[in-house]
């Protein structure tokens, strides 16, 4: 197999770990030369020396000089800002890995799509901004989108080379997160601490928390309908706390095959990297399901958890509903990760963002639209979260 070299985009953060895992332990196969972070430049420049990447980019221009200084002596060239980013992405590379958080990865996700590349896709809010615009780019420039998600590659692994017309529906796992069996009561007095205690994964905090509200699975149904070319209503959450199965794949005939793993991002990161031939695991990332605790499943509670609720609202009004959603939810998680709003914040302020929107805008047909959507849904965000009800912590 010839060496498959990787652009690690968000390469310091908790996916970017478990991709450098990976390329680490198969160096005969795979080499990471290109690394972008976002403003931590000591982090940054730590990855690239470890990782033996030859071009460091740092999307906070201000650390720039950071950057510089602490790759001096070793050869590795760096770059700040939009434009070094932009640069990153552009270098060659056979797989891209697209894992910057948040709607910030929009931007540099897109420019990932060049010809015969393969993009590891990470950052869901990508599908969920601009769904339409990523996959006709993808197709038009016949680059080779693959899911990183765990569910997502999952349900990739299960479909394999079915027609999307054997389909009847897919089941998406939800871990149901920390306060998957407190009350309501219980829920509205969480603070941060609480929820950034994942039961199965150690994440960012704003996944973390998205996935103590269940957002998350929300966001992760809107990618999936992009993803899949499915429609709204053939797609479904199950909460599944042991993390296990991971999706679901129903035909029309009756049957369903399930995606099984460890709970590891790891092995969607192996698969995705290994795309072109399989990569050998170590024994401890197998599944054995005779000493696994059994597995349950169970609907997921949208009273106690209205977040998923919204986001399926979103996903079945579609258009630019989803991008405002996912702005609303940003300025939110980081509203409650400082303090400044409750848990159940999150929602009711996600509801007045996108109750106040024009439901009638169209899906955005190009990034430029996305961004736009995305800005004016943050503004409507920050101008409600500085007025009654959300003003009371
Ligand atoms: N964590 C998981 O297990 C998991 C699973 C499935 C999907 N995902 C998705 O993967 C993405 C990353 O999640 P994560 O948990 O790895 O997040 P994370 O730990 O917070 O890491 C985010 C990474 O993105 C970088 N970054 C932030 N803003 C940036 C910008 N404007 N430009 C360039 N880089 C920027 C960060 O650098 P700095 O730290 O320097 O800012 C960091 O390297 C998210 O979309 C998430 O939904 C995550």
């Amino acid at each position: 197999m010839p060496l498959r070299t990787v652009t690690l985009l968000g390469a310091t953060g908790s996916v970017g770990r478990s991709v450098r895992d990976i390329v680490s332990e198969n160096p005969e196969r795979l080499a990471i030369r290109t690394v972008v972070g976002g403003q931590d430049a000591a982090a940054l420049a730590q990855v690239a020396i470890e990782t033996g990447a030859s071009f460091a980019a740092l999307a906070d221009e201000a650390g720039g000089p950071a950057l510089r200084e602490a790759l001096t002596g070793t050869g590795i060239a760096s770059g700040a800002g939009r434009t070094a980013v932009l640069e990153a992405v552009a270098r060659p590379a056979d797989i891209v890995v697209s894992a910057i958080s948040g709607a910030a990865g929009l931007e540099a996700t897109f420019a990932a799509l060049l010809p015969g590349r393969t993009i590891a896709l990470a950052n869901k809010e990508s599908l969920v901004c601009a769904g339409e615009a990523v996959m006709i780019r993808a197709a038009q420039v016949a680059a080779r989108l693959l899911p990183l998600d765990s569910e997502h590659n999952a349900l990739f692994q299960v479909l394999g080379a079915e027609p999307l017309s054997a389909v009847h529906s897919m089941t998406l796992t939800a871990s149901g997160g920390p306060f998957r069996t407190w009350s309501a009561e219980r829920i509205a007095a969480a603070g941060p601490e609480q929820a950034l205690k994942h039961p199965n994964y150690t994440m960012g905090a704003k996944i973390t928390v998205d996935s103590a509200s269940m957002m998350n699975k929300g966001l992760e149904l809107i990618e999936a309908r992009f993803l899949f070319g499915l429609e709204a209503d053939q797609l479904d959450v199950l909460v599944h706390p042991q993390q296990i199965v991971h999706g679901l794949v129903t035909f029309r005939d009756g049957s369903v095959s399930a995606g099984m793993a460890l709970p590891d991002m790891r092995v969607a990161a192996a698969h995705c990297l290994g795309i072109d031939g399989r990569l050998d695991a170590p024994p401890a990332r197998f599944l054995d399901l005779a000493t696994s605790a059994p597995l349950s499943f169970e609907r997921p509670d949208l009273d106690r958890f209205p977040a998923l609720g919204l986001a399926i609202a979103a996903l079945r009004e579609g258009g630019a509903m989803p991008a405002v959603l996912n702005a609303a939810n940003e300025v939110a998680v980081a509203a409650f990760l400082t303090g400044r709003l409750r848990f159940t914040g999150i929602p009711a302020l996600v509801e007045a963002v996108c109750a106040a929107m024009p439901v009638t805008r169209e899906a955005p047909r190009d990034i430029a639209a996305a961004l736009a959507v995305d800005q004016d849904s943050r503004r409507r965000a920050a101008s409600l979260l500085s007025q009654a009800p959300f003003t009371a912590t």
